[in-house]
């Protein structure tokens, strides 16, 4: 059977997220805590939308009067060594 990946980060499908939806899991910041959405590298740049679509779907709740969830810097990814470099204490 083919998994749809909603998460990339955290390795969640679609059908994870219906199954959290179903069970009473019915807002973004109730999903991200159960399944982890958006705490990946990424920060949900790629899946919270489409998890807030697929909410949309399943609840009638509109996008656009969904909470997100807050981000965390950093907004960017940033690799160990960027942040273990010498050179920018250097420069600053
Ligand atoms: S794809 Fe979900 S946190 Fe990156």
């Amino acid at each position: 059977m083919r998994r749809s990946i909603v998460c990339r980060c955290e390795d969640i499908s679609e059908e994870d997220v219906l199954k959290a939806i179903r069970s009473g899991y019915t807002d973004l910041e109730e999903l991200r805590k159960k399944l982890r959405i958006g705490m990946g590298p990424c920060q949900g740049r790629v899946c919270i939308q489409l998890v807030a679509k697929i909410l949309e779907r399943e609840t009638g709740k509109k996008v656009g009067a969904m909470k997100m969830p807050t981000v965390r810097p950093p907004l960017i990814p940033v690799s160990l060594g960027t942040l273990a470099s010498e050179d920018d204490e250097k420069q600053g």
